[in-house]
């Protein structure tokens, strides 16, 4: 009989704060748990699916109907897309935000630091990423469970080439009701939209979710917050080497399409995702490394 997978990855377990279990789908996990916060971590994908402070309830969203399986992007969490977001420009085929989402990383350490823990998690190029993408990179993925989330995802050019990417940390934030949040950015922060066959805007004030909503917003330094009247608090995501912030809710329509998405969970949903994409993609020299990072935390309302 043959070990279950889980056990490959004993020699990395904190035993009381960071185990490996066999989370949906059979699919293994990391499950952290400290007197500051807790959390889980996916090897598909390297994929947060849980965060909570201590004394605060989950600030991820997370479908009821994601599917759990090899291939698949988890909907929810934090999906990690690279080396491209939205379609691949020169191939129509190619899957959706990038192949690193739906494939099995490695665990690289475990590790406790200052009340959190940090999981870091690996993968790079192979035979089967070179069918896409000829490129040769490796790319480690560091997140940091505590009262805050921390998330670095660090891209290293392992090839002989230059490496351009797009790449974002794709997160869904759990929110009482989207159409009652408001999202304070500042003036005159311009955005493409994609609702809007990619013209460019000026945000006005706060950001209003009142529609499907698909933005790229350019330049973007701030911390970006969400305030949310129904679950009493507001959300901070800070970012570092990255320009642009993406936000998007699917609203109903778009919604009622997607079949790892339950009836009305869109309203529970709010993406915010810390990116370098379109004319801001990244290029890193042979032999060099690119670390984009984000924190996440709840903040007094
Ligand atoms: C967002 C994009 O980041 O992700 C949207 O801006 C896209 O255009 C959405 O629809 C979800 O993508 P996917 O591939 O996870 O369904």
């Amino acid at each position: 009989m043959t070990a279950p997978l889980t056990d490959l990855y004993r020699q990395f377990e904190i035993p009381g704060v960071a185990e490996v279990v066999s989370g949906n789908g059979g699919l293994p996990k990391v499950r952290v748990t400290t007197a500051e916060g807790s959390g889980e971590i996916y090897l598909h994908g390297a994929h947060v699916t849980s965060w909570k402070p201590a004394a605060e309830d989950e600030v991820l969203f997370l479908s009821a109907k994601s599917q759990w399986e090899d291939g698949r992007a988890i909907r929810g969490g934090v999906p990690i897309c690279f080396p491209w977001f939205r379609g691949k420009a020169d191939d129509p085929k190619a899957p959706a935000h990038g192949f690193v989402r739906t494939k099995a990383w490695q665990i690289e350490s475990i590790k406790q630091a200052a009340g959190a823990v940090i999981v870091s998690m690996f993968t790079e190029s192979d035979d089967n990423t070179k069918k896409w993408w000829p490129a040769e990179f490796r790319l480690v993925h560091r997140v940091t469970f505590g009262s805050e989330l921390g998330m670095e995802l660090e891209v290293t050019n392992t090839g002989k080439t230059s490496l351009q990417f797009e790449e974002a940390l794709h997160a869904y934030f759990r929110v009482g009701n989207v159409e009652m949040t408001h999202t304070q950015a500042p003036d005159a922060f311009h955005y493409y939209d994609k609702t809007d066959v990619h013209t460019k805007h000026t945000q006005l004030g706060e950001i209003m979710i009142t529609s499907e909503t698909d933005r790229v917003y350019l330049n973007t330094r701030d911390p970006i917050e969400v305030e949310d009247p129904v679950l009493k608090r507001r959300i901070r995501v800070t970012k570092e080497n990255s320009l642009n912030t993406v936000v998007w809710n699917p609203w109903e329509q778009k919604a009622a399409l997607m079949s790892d998405l339950a009836k009305e969970e869109w309203t529970q949903m709010l993406c915010i995702e810390p990116s370098n994409v379109l004319s801001f993609a990244v290029e890193v020299a042979p032999g060099q490394q690119h670390k984009m990072k984000a924190v996440a935390q709840v903040v007094d309302f």
